[in-house]
């Protein structure tokens, strides 16, 4: 049904607005140091249709730390650069009901690439020389995929969970010793973290997600941006591995394909229509936004983009 842009509008304001009975539930996440520098109550949400229509509300402009979000880059990296036969020997497909930084779903592999153990090893599946050209071979990508919309190196967040990653310390190791990869763990480690300390605003990741949403192609030009069958991957694991073990009651719920981070974005897909971020730091026990599986859940019934229905 066509709807004028005014109407839209007023109608995911009024999403908005029930989302808002969900504002001050949860905790902002604490165990990297530095994510608790935030406002723990700041709002943002972005929607960009495949025709090109941006939709922006709250504070679109703030930028914010992607955290686990980035697992989506990681793993299509790792697919560009390596067939998909030796991506998925490295890692499984499969949802878990442990929590993203357990060591159990490692068992000759890591269950799926969107908990820790699994976008460890897509980390260590990037091609280039160095950490440096790997770093920047995702941001351009990333870039590419936003309309060279904003995205930068958050320092201090990297700073803080470098220095305090023991977790992932001990699955990098882990995974080495299991010959998922055999270069230097630490090495490997320092460039999850980096990848995961790159910050940006609600409107750059809902066109990255927009170009998902649009089968890879840009949603300007209509040049074919990433190969068909990495997107239709991509997404398929954000629908059954992107909100880690409440993954299956939230694709019920909620009917999204989406990826959460500790850093408080959530971005959804919705193939054909246009991809949404929504960002506001206070967490669940899962580590997912509260206000924004809430808002994406209100979004999804009352405009209709349940992939389901
Ligand atoms: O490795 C970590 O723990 C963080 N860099 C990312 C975790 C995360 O975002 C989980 N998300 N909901």
């Amino acid at each position: 049904m066509f709807m004028k842009r005014e109407d839209i509008e007023v109608k995911i304001e009024e999403c908005i607005d029930k989302a808002k009975r969900y504002k001050g539930v949860g905790e902002v996440a604490s165990y990297i140091p530095e994510l608790k520098n935030v406002d723990e109550d700041s709002f943002a949400l972005s929607i960009v249709t495949t025709s090109g229509d941006v939709y922006n509300f709250g504070e679109s402009e703030k930028i914010f730390s992607v955290q686990s979000i980035s697992k989506v880059f990681t793993l299509m990296m790792a697919l560009k650069d390596n067939t998909i036969e030796e991506v998925f020997s490295k890692v499984g497909t499969e949802p878990t009901r442990y929590e993203f930084n357990s060591l159990i779903p490692i068992d000759q592999r890591a269950a799926n690439p969107f908990i820790n153990a699994g976008a460890i090893t897509t980390t260590s599946m990037i091609y280039g020389e160095n950490k440096e050209e790997k770093f920047n071979r995702v941001m351009e990508l990333i870039r590419q995929m936003s309309q060279n919309s904003e995205f930068t190196f958050m320092k201090d967040i990297y700073e803080s969970e470098i220095s305090t990653t023991d977790r992932n310390r001990a699955i990098a190791y882990y995974l080495k010793s299991k010959n998922i990869f055999d270069q230097n763990a630490d090495e490997v480690l320092d460039l999850y973290v980096r990848i995961c300390s790159i910050g940006a605003n609600v409107e750059s990741l809902a066109k990255f997600g927009a170009i998902l949403a649009n089968e890879g192609f840009d949603i300007y030009s209509s040049n074919l941006i990433v190969p068909q069958n990495i997107v239709q991957m991509t997404i398929a694991q954000m629908a059954s591995c992107g909100m880690y073990e409440t993954s299956g009651e939230y694709l019920m719920k909620v009917g999204i394909p989406s990826k959460s981070g500790v850093g408080g974005g959530i971005l959804g897909i919705v193939p054909n229509k246009c991809g949404i971020c929504v960002y506001s730091p206070r967490l669940d026990k899962s580590g997912n936004s509260v206000v924004g599986k809430n808002l994406l859940k209100i979004l999804s019934a009352d405009l209709g983009l349940n992939i389901f229905l």
